[in-house]
């Protein structure tokens, strides 16, 4: 909806307040629009306008659903007022684009009451514009005042629903002052007006203090992350899949990092004693060690692992590289290695190695795949399992905090390795032709397992929990930002 069209409707009034948002808000995303990563973006987010039933307020809240905000909530005293606004903003904008919550300062309980509700109805909320204008002159008091002001008290109630360290999505604040409130008291010339100086004073006063416990608190998550930060060298580390392909060549290289022990499971029917026979002549005999193990098989992770930490007191490194590309008939032998074998032997590990067990957490990286993010035609199948290594890696992540186990997640593009040397036509399924597999592979850019294995290392040195590194085309490895619920792209159906 064109904004210039819309502001011509509006009194002369209306329109100034209308034309002030529009440059508050402007201001605001042009200013994130600079940063490296914008700190909001208008769309698709949601808003509680404090005092959004008539004026200034409902100004805000039309012209942030007219910028494409998904849904506001009216928060006033004023109920029939607030009905009104909220049609109004439904019938411009459709349904369910704007709530009345009942809200008044006066009493503490009625705005804790409002905000829960705000929260109830739009699920997240990114943005409060505060738009009441009940405070006070200013009494003899001002310590007391600024306080204990409206201002203050919105402040503090907005930031518990948005800061992240109360377990929001962070957002914006913004008080609706006055020029006048710059200008001194009792002088201006309109009194009324002379409350918003508090409101400057307050806003700017509480924003510097957050942003002070803001600088503090991320120097001390620095100084936690630092004393975190893992190390390949000394660690132990487990590999599954670890005698062939990707996992061997990990295995090797954390040796070469003088990790302390790498401990490698795989099926007992691969040639998997002569490869440890050799990485142990070649870094020692005590620094490596086989255990055989079909991760499909519950008894078999569950022996595996606890043989592991019988043996060696516990262990700080999973690596889930176990896979498989099926034959057509057999790709449910695929999901269940792919998706089920790296399920079992993650939660076991977790339940090993969490801080939620008394264990000192670790880190997992999940070998996910390219195919893990996007469709590839040729093999649905093994797509399938690769998206689904992506949402169960991504989807633990969140649970860091209890678990301190960071889960993190490699993905490569086509590797030298067994697997993808033997792909071949009988790969493809009833309508994917063996032409088309054929083709596929030979389109395939094939970099040397060395360049996953090198970034593993990288990834488990620097990398933070959640992190998805990508290793592609014998490019140098990336993360990539997994979109989150926000950050799917709208079109109307
Ligand atoms: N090679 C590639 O192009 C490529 C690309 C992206 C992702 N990946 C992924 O990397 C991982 C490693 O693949 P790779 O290319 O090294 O293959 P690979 O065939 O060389 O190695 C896979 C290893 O897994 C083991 N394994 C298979 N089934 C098992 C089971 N049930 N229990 C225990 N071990 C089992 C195999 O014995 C083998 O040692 C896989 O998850 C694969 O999907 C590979």
């Amino acid at each position: 909806m064109d904004v210039s069209n819309r502001i011509f409707g509006y009194t002369n009034s209306e329109y100034l307040e209308k034309s002030m948002v529009h440059f508050q808000l402007k201001f605001l995303w042009n200013f994130s629009a600079n940063l490296p990563q914008p700190i909001l973006e208008p769309s698709c987010k949601n808003a509680i306008v404090i005092g959004g039933s008539e004026g200034f307020g409902f100004a805000a809240a039309d012209h942030l659903l007219c910028k494409g905000a998904r849904a506001v909530a009216i928060a006033d005293d004023d109920p029939v007022q607030g009905q009104i606004a909220v049609k109004k903003l439904c019938d411009s904008y459709g349904k369910n684009s704007a709530y009345y919550v009942p809200y008044d300062l006066r009493s503490d309980c009625i705005v804790e009451i409002g905000l829960k509700e705000a929260l109830c109805k739009l699920s997240v909320i990114h943005i409060i514009f505060n738009d009441l204008d009940k405070e006070r002159l200013p009494e003899k008091d001002p310590v007391v005042k600024k306080d204990k002001s409206t201002t203050a008290r919105m402040i503090r109630a907005s930031l518990s629903l948005l800061g992240r360290n109360h377990g929001g999505p962070g957002g914006i604040i913004v008080s609706c002052a006055s020029i006048f409130g710059f200008m001194g008291w009792p002088e201006n010339p309109f009194p009324v007006y002379c409350n918003k100086e508090p409101v400057i004073e307050v806003t700017q006063d509480l924003a510097l203090q957050e942003r002070y416990n803001r600088v503090e608190s991320k120097k001390e998550e620095e100084e936690t992350l630092e004393s975190l930060r893992m190390t390949v060298k000394n660690s132990i580390a487990v590999i599954t899949g670890g005698a062939s392909g990707i996992g061997l060549s990990c295995a090797e290289q954390f040796l070469l990092e003088d990790a302390k022990f790498i401990a490698i499971l795989d099926l007992p029917s691969t040639n998997a004693e002569d490869v440890v026979a050799k990485l142990k002549n070649q870094f020692g005999q005590d620094r490596v060690g086989f255990f055989p193990c079909d991760v499909t098989k519950d008894d078999q992770v569950n022996s595996s692992f606890d043989k592991i930490v019988e043996s060696l007191g516990s262990f700080d490194i999973l690596i889930n590289s176990a896979g498989i590309l099926s034959r057509k008939d057999k790709w449910d032998v695929m999901v269940n290695v792919n998706v089920t074998g790296l399920t079992r032997t993650t939660i076991k590990a977790i339940d090993l190695i969490g801080k939620h067990n008394g264990g000192k957490g670790g880190t997992i990286v999940n070998i996910a795949s390219i195919a893990g993010f996007v469709p590839v035609p040729v093999l649905p199948c093994y797509a399938a399992t690769k998206h689904a290594v992506v949402g169960f890696t991504k989807s633990l992540s969140y649970h860091y905090e209890k678990t301190g186990v960071r889960m993190m997640m490699v993905c490569p593009g086509s590797t030298i390795t067994p697997m993808s040397i033997n792909l071949d036509q009988d790969m493809g399924l009833s309508f994917v032709s063996e032409d088309e597999v054929i083709d596929f592979k030979n389109q395939q850019i094939k970099q040397p397992p060395e360049y996953v294995s090198k970034a593993m290392v990288q990834l488990i040195e620097k990398g933070e929990n959640g992190a998805v590194c990508m290793v592609y085309d014998c490019e140098p490895p990336y993360l990539l930002k997994v979109p989150t619920f926000y950050d799917l792209v709208k079109s109307p159906l």
